[in-house]
């Protein structure tokens, strides 16, 4: 098979990262006769730096004609120490994610047994969590009206829904939902926002489609208390843009390291896979950042982009494998010997 994959490296640690998912993936190409086309384009900072724009119009139509694409991250200190900066590597992130349609960000959260001691939660607590976010990526108050007014003095950002957004990402959250533990968690605040009640209006009709899964609506603090005390009461939780933000970072910490969870954002126009943590400028250039978030968010596009679960399931056992035999970068290293990034990644493609 042919596969045409953008690659996206971004800001921070992105190219460190992207280097090896692109090591592991062209090993498993390599593994069952495809031929991978890489296409690499500029984003965030980067490209802000290139062209003074952080998601250009080359990089957009590099996008639409891939068949997936794989990215890195996005920000950069430069600009968040800076709140007068016009132009800023966020808004490139945000560009991509409207213009391609990225609507529904799916984000998973489960253990590694070999790396169920590393949690800061109690074992019994999270051993076989396994439930997914599926957080709306295109609207909200991430795209809502914004300003100021009263010379400056009072800022504003507002949350705005409509009921098919809402519908739209509902519906694949019930259909993942039947093809998983049938349970569905609508997130909201619909005892405050208006946007809230639109969300369970939308989702409550929805539930008469689909009577097999048992759906419940809770709000969205008690939510992040429970994700950490009972994580295994979760299957499937959907849920707006910036609650969504919120809780698969807090979420993450269930899985042991930030460094470890993959993401897939569903679109319109094509699919794009990133890890789910951000740019991290402190480790940028230092060869110690994990890659396996990236790596494993390359595995989602060989199985959700391309249909190809084998070549999928190779990249994860490879990954299990090397947390196993300890073979792991200084987040997870411990007391023992801390690997470089790039070692990690030499080490996924040679043992694929
Ligand atoms: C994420 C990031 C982004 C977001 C930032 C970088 C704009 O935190 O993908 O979760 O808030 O969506
Ligand atoms: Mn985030």
């Amino acid at each position: 098979m042919k596969l045409n994959i953008a690659l996206l490296a971004g800001d921070g640690i992105g190219p460190e990262v992207i280097e090896q998912a692109v090591k592991v993936s062209n090993a498993v190409a390599k593994k069952f006769n495809h031929e991978i086309n890489w296409t690499p384009a500029l984003t965030g900072a980067a490209a802000i730096d290139a062209v003074g724009e952080p998601y250009p119009d080359e990089t957009h139509e590099i996008c639409m004609k891939a068949d997936a694409v794989l990215f890195g991250a996005i920000g950069d200190p430069r600009f968040d120490n800076n709140p007068k900066a016009t132009v800023r590597p966020e808004q490139g992130l945000l560009k991509m994610r409207q213009k391609l349609g990225l609507f529904a960000n799916v984000r998973p959260t489960f253990t590694f047994p070999s790396l169920i001691e590393k949690s800061p939660l109690k074992k019994e607590r999270i051993e076989g969590t396994d439930l997914i976010f599926l957080r709306e990526l295109t609207g909200g108050i991430y795209f809502g009206e914004r300003g100021r007014k009263d010379e400056g003095e009072t800022a504003y950002d507002t949350c705005i829904y409509t009921r098919e957004e809402v519908k739209r990402l509902a519906k694949l959250g019930f259909e993942m939902a039947l093809s998983r533990n049938k349970k569905l968690c609508c997130v909201d605040k619909a005892n405050v926002l208006e946007s809230s009640r639109l969300w369970r209006e939308t989702v409550q009709e929805l539930e008469k489609e689909y009577p097999e899964v048992e759906v419940s609506y809770e709000f969205v603090d008690a939510v992040a208390m429970r994700l950490i005390q009972w994580p295994k009461a979760y299957d499937v939780l959907i849920t707006e843009n910036m609650f969504g933000d919120i809780l698969t970072d807090e979420a993450s910490v269930i899985s042991g390291s930030m460094g470890l969870m993959p993401s897939a954002s569903i679109g319109v126009h094509t699919s794009l896979f990133e890890p789910i943590h951000g740019s991290y400028p402190q480790a940028a250039g230092k060869d110690i950042a994990n890659p396996l978030a990236t790596v494993l968010s390359a595995a989602m596009m060989f199985e959700d982009a391309f249909g190809l679960k084998e070549e999928a399931q190779v990249i994860r056992n490879v990954v299990n494998k090397s947390l196993a035999e300890g073979v792991v970068t200084e987040d997870l290293a411990g007391e023992g010997k801390a690997y470089k990034t790039s070692e990690i990644g030499d080490w996924l493609a040679a043992n694929i």
